[in-house]
């Protein structure tokens, strides 16, 4: 076919920024800090096994049917109760709740439904793959502002709104952020929430990480700071219950789910109503909160040992976030080297381990010297054998350079 039949969007010459961010390993001793994944034996597959079954008991053949681009009430009450309990954000309706296909979808349709070509959006630096991947077939101008220990540089923020006022979107992961690992502080949530005010733009607050939390104490959302409708609030079951269930979950103004709902119809008619049912009668006889905490007692020992291990090996001058929850430790090496070199041509041959380089993270793809290490989806053992390795890696590249 010929090329030029192609949108811009999709121009094939620019490859899709997800395909090959794990590279292929299969040495037996392979040790791999590639995955967003969560671990496969915590899934709770039993307890969603029965309320599959028991939506189609209650349902029969209509649970098979069309149904609504909404989905089942009940859930959405459910998820805006929720909302109030445990994100803090006040006076969440059924109808403030939006389901979409994953936070994936989530992040697609406020992307649609806000960017025309050009128009400017601000993302951190780094920032989630997925939603680059996303953002880039909307062609906007991306503007990044750099991630610190405490979340995004409001100051920063402050001064890129100031010379481009017609921003209109904000993407922000402020809770154990991908591929960060760090965390948006109280303070720094309400100075954003300030800046959308001052300066007319609409916030993404990106959450799929936000209950699992293993240390310290859980913050109000940044939505809860919302006066305006400026927050759209938007989470995801992939990571506290299962990647397949492809439900995710967002909370906003009635006016702007109006527009998401005219977008989704448009991608995908409805939410599936098997998995909505089956979500909703999980949630109904099974504590979530329990199997959360499960999950964070697993976690919890699974990212010590990383921080254990990043203390214990990395060399001198290599510095690593210190996560509270999540799934991820960023790690920056010095400016002379290139981790996707060092993955491709030391890291995977040699020492059989793997991460995601810094430069999939940005929007220009020009931080080089960073890299993505999941510890959730390995055992701590697992975690200091392949830290071991990386910081033998690390060191022998630090003498070349
Ligand atoms: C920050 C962030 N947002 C969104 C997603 C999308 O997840 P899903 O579509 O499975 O909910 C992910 C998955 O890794 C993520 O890390």
């Amino acid at each position: 076919m010929d090329n030029k039949l192609f949108a811009t969007r999709v121009q094939p010459a620019v490859p899709s920024r997800l395909a090959g961010l794990f590279p292929v390993m299969n040495y037996p001793d392979a040790i791999k800090f590639t995955a967003g994944a969560p671990a496969e034996s915590l899934f709770p597959a039993d307890a969603m096994a029965q309320a599959y079954a028991d939506a189609m008991a209650a349902e029969g053949n209509h649970t098979f049917q069309y149904h609504t681009v909404q989905g089942p009430v009940e859930l959405r009450e459910r998820l805006a109760q929720r909302a109030m309990d445990k994100m803090q954000i006040d006076h969440v309706t059924a109808d403030n709740v939006m389901l979409t296909a994953g936070g994936q979808q989530g992040i697609d349709l406020v992307a649609k439904a806000l960017l025309n070509k050009g128009d400017g959006i601000v993302v951190e630096a780094p920032t989630y793959v997925g939603a680059l991947s996303s953002f880039d077939t909307y062609e906007p101008t991306y503007y990044e502002v750099e991630l610190e220990d405490d979340g995004l540089n409001t100051d920063q923020l402050e001064a890129t709104l100031k010379q481009h006022p017609e921003i209109k979107l904000l993407y922000t992961v402020a809770d154990f952020h991908n591929p960060g690992g760090v965390t948006m502080s109280l303070a720094e949530r309400q100075k954003v929430v300030e800046l959308a005010n001052q300066y007319n733009l609409i916030i993404l607050e990106d959450t799929p990480y936000r209950e699992l939390r293993y240390t310290g104490q859980s913050l109000p959302s940044i939505k809860h700071f919302d006066t305006e409708g400026r927050v759209i609030f938007l989470s995801s079951f992939s990571k506290i219950l299962m990647p397949t269930l492809r439900t995710g979950w967002l909370v906003a103004d009635k006016a702007v789910i109006q527009q998401l709902y005219k977008l989704k119809e448009a991608a995908d008619l409805e939410v599936p109503n098997i998995t909505a049912q089956a979500i909703n009668h999980y949630l109904a006889d099974n504590s979530l909160d329990e199997h959360i905490a499960r999950l964070n007692k697993e976690y919890k020992v699974r990212m010590q040992a990383m921080i254990d291990a990043c203390r214990k090996y990395l060399p001198a001058g290599v510095s690593a976030t210190k996560p509270e929850g999540g799934f991820f430790t960023w790690v920056t090496v010095n400016s002379a080297i290139n981790t996707t070199d060092l993955l491709y041509n030391e890291a995977t041959p040699n020492q059989h381990i793997a991460y995601v380089p810094s430069k999939n993270f940005y929007a220009y793809k020009d931080h080089t010297n960073g890299m993505r290490l999941n510890f959730t989806g390995l055992t701590p053992t697992e975690i200091d054998t392949g830290m071991k390795r990386l910081g033998t890696l690390l060191t022998q590249a630090e003498q070349i350079i």
